[in-house]
């Protein structure tokens, strides 16, 4: 338990309560910060925490933060999943305050991954990892709300991370606009968290398939207004929430849904979320097989999409990842993507796949 590492840009901090609540053998290495840059590993993989020696970190040394190395983070992730999952099976097993910790360290684990694959700037991240934790407590003063919200974010594959990953990639959007108002931040945070909850309401499991019935996609494009009713039941939920999750699939051009609402008619807030859904569907959706795509390629297939989202915004958005260069490679398979996006769009009679 003496290992020396120096490099702090190889480990991921993680919260010393969910190492708390592990009861079995720990899945991977758990180290702690001995001094400044100075890492130790605390507990060995596929060992048993020694809980006794824990709680005398925690509560003795005041401890609050261990450590996993970034190569181990996915493993890290599933455990802390795995921990959600058994307390929505069983509420008692966590206390509101223990829930709410849990999805914070899911949006913590989310926004780590984001920097590992996008390499924004470091202390951006930290502040949209700040803001979405902001949402997640604000959601949590109601545990019964957000135990309903994350039910609801649960009943689908990949809901709950994408709908976290939409909510981070709109806040680092409005900070790249300029806006700073605290209520505003919330508003937003809030209804990209929520945006997709009405899919949690369809009669159906839904997987995004290119063999979908048309009464399914009919079902699906009902979406907004399930979530937006779903949510008026809930009293914390603020009306500009609301508008967001009932907006964020019109498009500018007037071809979005439910209502073909034109630009200027759309709340300035859905549009923003509006290019952080795409977005995150690109590189998201079927993470494990080829149709994800590269955050180039995404930006790229998006450029084609003429009208669907707010020019300016859109223009900002594309700041965000003004740092990376592309390789050749990456020139021709954005240039392969393009061409397939627009055969695609050619063949199928299905303007908005985006959940
Ligand atoms: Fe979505
Ligand atoms: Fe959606």
């Amino acid at each position: 338990m003496s290992q020396k590492i120096e490099d702090s840009s190889e480990f991921i901090k993680i919260s010393i309560e969910i190492i708390r609540q592990i009861q079995d053998v720990v899945p991977f290495d758990v180290y702690i910060e001995r001094s400044d840059g100075i890492f130790t590993k605390l507990f060995h993989k596929r060992h048993p925490i020694d809980h006794e020696m824990l709680r005398r970190y925690h509560k003795e040394k005041n401890v609050a933060n261990l450590y996993v190395h970034t190569g181990e983070h996915k493993t890290y992730r599933y455990c802390v999943e795995k921990i959600l999952d058994s307390a929505l099976s069983d509420i008692k097993k966590l206390s509101p305050e223990k829930l709410t910790e849990t999805i914070s360290e899911m949006a913590n684990l989310t926004i780590t991954e984001i920097y590992l694959t996008t390499e924004i700037n470091k202390k951006v991240m930290e502040w949209a990892g700040k803001s979405i934790t902001g949402c997640i407590t604000l959601l949590g003063q109601n545990p019964r709300a957000l135990l309903r919200v994350i039910e609801a974010l649960k009943t689908h594959q990949n809901m709950l991370k994408h709908s976290m990953m939409t909510c981070i990639f709109s806040m680092l959007l409005i900070k790249k606009v300029g806006y700073d108002s605290e209520r505003t931040l919330m508003m937003l945070g809030l209804g990209a968290l929520l945006h997709d909850i009405g899919m949690a309401m369809l009669p159906f499991e839904w997987e995004f398939k290119p063999d979908m019935t048309v009464e399914q996609w009919k079902q699906i494009k009902e979406h907004p207004q399930l979530g937006y009713r779903m949510l008026e039941s809930i009293t914390s939920v603020k009306q500009e929430v609301r508008t967001i999750v009932l907006q964020h699939h019109e498009q500018p051009n007037g071809m979005g849904y439910p209502s073909n609402r034109y630009g200027g008619d759309i709340y300035y807030l859905s549009k923003v979320v509006s290019i952080a859904d795409c977005f995150c569907d690109k590189i998201l959706r079927h993470e494990e097989d080829e149709q994800s795509m590269s955050l180039l390629e995404a930006l790229a297939s998006m450029r084609e999409e003429v009208g669907r989202f707010d020019d300016q915004l859109f223009q900002h958005f594309q700041k965000l990842f003004g740092h990376f260069k592309r390789t050749k490679n990456e020139e021709e398979d954005i240039a392969d993507t393009a061409t397939k996006e627009t055969d695609k769009k050619n063949n199928i009679d299905k303007k908005d796949t985006a959940a």
